[in-house]
């Protein structure tokens, strides 16, 4: 415990020497480690900091106010969100193949975010939430399972910098910290549990959980279901139990009954695992009793879904994500 309290009393210290009476300018995702760099660099220098949040309209449901209302209201700092959601839409109308939708997002992302940024970086510094495992992917030729896993799809995570953008120096105040100790110096920092034990998210978001075409009426569907899903699991207590946990709108219709009326709408599928390194999973042995309520709920409250499955498929040969 001392150890972390240490380790947030020296980084302060250290980025208050280094930034001075600069700006600083931070990519925040909403993604554990961005979350904590931009708590760790609040406390350092409060105002001098700028949180560029591109929602991009593909997170889960309500994720962005919860990241802005988090981020404005507990930490001291200037919080810009750059809502494009219609603009991705837009981006991606008529496009169902999984790897030119990863490609699209990811470009129009850093597209948007690096015109926020470029409006705003003179002489100050640019901040990025990289930890230690990060450093040794990249530095030493990619060895773990995050970079394999890109080999069979691409993951657009990683911010190159334009040339015509120039920064005093990049800073990387969780360089040295295995994930674990991110986490412990979240919880230090006063960040929401929600955000400090994140499960992983997609940098492409529900775009890779919608097969085939992406709209926003089916963003909104797969939305409402996925909510549910996870107010239950967390009700239960079983949250913690699984490694990653999401809905998953597969793009089939299903013939149903709802009173006296036939019904032909949507199936959702819940895909749930368990795993050390993401390289292979199991699915979860979610109690029977849960995937009742689960489904029972998201047919009743959730508008345009008739069927519920269940996803018993291992990685591999399955992958995590149906995209
Ligand atoms: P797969 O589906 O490859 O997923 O078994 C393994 C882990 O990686 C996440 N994943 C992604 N993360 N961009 C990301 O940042 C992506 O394009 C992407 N695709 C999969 C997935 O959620 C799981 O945690």
């Amino acid at each position: 415990d001392w150890v972390m309290d240490n380790f947030i009393d020296n980084t302060v210290k250290e980025l208050r020497e280094k930034i001075g009476d600069k700006h600083v300018i931070l990519g925040l995702s909403g993604g554990v480690d961005s979350s904590v760099a931009a708590g760790l660099l609040s406390r350092a220098v409060g105002k001098q900091l700028t949180c560029v949040f591109v929602d991009q309209g593909l997170m889960r449901k309500d994720e962005g106010d919860f990241v802005e209302k988090t981020f404005t209201e507990l930490f001291d700092m200037n919080f810009v969100r750059v809502n494009c959601g219609e603009h991705f839409m837009e981006c991606l109308k008529g496009v169902t193949d999984p790897e030119q939708k990863r490609k699209i997002i990811g470009t129009e992302f850093y597209k948007v975010f690096w015109d926020e940024v470029r409006a705003r970086a003179a002489e100050g510094f640019f901040a990025q939430g990289t930890i230690y495992p990060d450093r040794i992917e990249s530095g030493k030729g990619k060895s773990d399972g995050k970079a394999q896993t890109a080999v069979i799809k691409t993951h657009h995570n990683m911010v190159e910098k334009p040339k015509d953008i120039s920064f005093i120096d990049t800073i990387e105040p969780l360089g040295d910290l295995f994930k674990d100790e991110v986490r412990a110096v979240g919880e230090k920092l006063g960040i929401p549990h929600e955000l400090v034990w994140r499960q992983p998210f997609p940098g492409p978001g529900l775009g890779v959980r919608i097969i085939g075409e992406v709209t926003a009426e089916k963003v909104r569907i797969l939305q409402d279901a996925d909510w549910v899903l996870r107010d239950e699991m967390s009700k239960n207590g079983y949250e913690s139990n699984l490694a990653q946990f999401f809905c998953v709108l597969p793009g089939v219709n299903s013939v149903g009954v709802m009173g006296d009326h036939r019904t032909y709408d949507n199936v959702v599928v819940i895909r749930a695992v368990t795993t050390d390194d993401f390289m292979t999973a199991d699915w979860a042995r979610i109690p029977y009793d849960i995937l009742a309520k689960v489904s029972n709920r998201i047919t009743n409250e959730c508008a345009h879904i008739n069927r519920v499955v269940y996803d018993i498929t291992s990685k591999p040969p399955g992958t995590v994500e149906w995209e």
